[in-house]
């Protein structure tokens, strides 16, 4: 076994990062307060093309934050995609609202738009009130957003774009998450780029990235003595982790270029080994490639996706299973989903395979070799 683990996305960091981090500590605003903060929120702003972003501590608080503005009430439904990791959803519940999931689309794995207008039909035809739709930008693809939102403008509807995956790709040639009401980011340690945690809500609304600012600092007024006229949350991002992010998105472009390379090279690799099949690209636009994720089909390939996982494991890389779609967690028994055997389907067969941009020529060829020696 080698000694050298590779994981399956790690943070990439070059050394501006260390920069921005220096010039944090010399001028000491080692708070949830400071200039970088500011100035990676125009960056960001500039790079997504929404007016208006708020830097916060998570992704999953820049959907809490996206679906509390958004006037998400108890009783409501929020309709995501069910082929997506559970910060997608479980902000509506923190709300009280209900989660009703959406199969998605074979060519995209993305959520299916005449499956979404049949989920919001049924809802209508109910008398329920929709509070959102949270399509998932999946492993670094774009939900179709064009598609969704003409659905959603049917039923007055707003769109909040759980992005998390996807900062760096595009639909229709403009960055993932523009066009909804709301964008959620994350800076995860195992993002394209990352602050080591952190998030951003990204919007066009005024009134509301400012009232995300404010519920994000428990929500003080402004006073010079603490005064409270709402209740908030401590979801501001840090000034450190925001000078880390500054430092990376510098290199996000290039970042995505390497993880489309490494996908390439997985395809070089392995594409022709019989059962193996990839991750489709959307026809509406660029993926990141965050993950390079592989199909095994039963039939051909003599491993399952949990043999091959173990395998890897062996020689100390880590691969991960497809999400497990949100209809069959056991947290959501009962819930109600319209489809669902697409996902269900990608979660049986797939795999996602180390892809983070500081990976050689040789680590893909190591990984590469194991997945192909699991098919004979
Ligand atoms: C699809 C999706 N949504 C939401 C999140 C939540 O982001 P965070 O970990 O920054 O809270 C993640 C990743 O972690 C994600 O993959």
């Amino acid at each position: 076994m080698s000694d050298k683990r590779i994981f399956l996305s790690p943070p990439h960091m070059e050394g501006n990062e260390l920069e921005q981090v220096h010039s944090v500590f010399e001028s000491n605003y080692i708070a949830p307060a400071g200039p970088h903060i500011e100035r990676f929120e125009r960056r960001m702003a500039g790079y997504t093309g929404f007016a208006h972003c708020v830097a916060l501590n998570s992704g999953t608080a820049a959907i809490h934050l996206g679906l509390r503005l958004l006037g998400i009430r108890p009783g409501d439904l929020v309709i995501a995609s069910t082929l997506t990791f559970i910060a997608s959803i479980s902000p509506a519940l923190w709300l009280g609202a209900e989660p009703l999931f959406v199969d998605c689309d074979a060519r995209t794995w993305t959520m299916d738009p005449d499956l979404l207008e049949q989920a919001l039909g049924t809802a209508r035809a109910e008398g329920r009130r929709v509070g959102a739709v949270v399509p998932t930008d999946l492993y670094g693809q774009s939900a179709d957003y064009d598609r969704i939102r003409a659905v959603c403008g049917q039923f007055d509807v707003p769109v909040l774009a759980d992005s998390a995956e996807a900062l760096g790709a595009l639909y229709q040639g403009r960055p993932a998450g523009r066009g909804a009401c709301v964008a959620a980011y994350s800076f995860n340690g195992n993002k394209i780029v990352t602050c080591s945690g952190g998030g951003m809500l990204a919007t066009n609304d005024a009134d509301l990235a400012d009232h995300a600012r404010k519920l994000s600092q428990q929500a003080r007024e402004q006073a010079v003595h603490y005064e409270h006229t709402e209740i908030g949350y401590n979801y501001r991002m840090s000034n450190v982790c925001a000078a880390i992010g500054l430092g990376q998105i510098d290199v996000l472009d290039r970042r995505v270029s390497r993880r489309r390379e490494i996908f390439a090279r997985y395809v070089a690799l392995l594409s022709d080994v019989p059962g193996i099949s990839f991750m489709p690209e959307a026809h509406y636009g660029q993926s990141s490639r965050w993950l390079t994720v592989i199909l095994l089909d039963p039939e051909q390939f003599a491993a399952s996706p949990e043999q091959v996982r173990l395998a890897l494991e062996q020689e100390n890389i880590e691969s991960r299973p497809v999400w497990k779609p949100m209809h069959c967690q056991p947290v959501f028994a009962g819930a109600r989903h319209v489809g669902g055997s697409v996902a269900e389907s990608l979660f049986a067969r797939g795999l996602c395979l180390p892809s983070g941009t500081a990976m050689d020529k040789k680590d893909i060829e190591r990984v590469a070799s194991i997945i192909r020696e699991c098919a004979a």
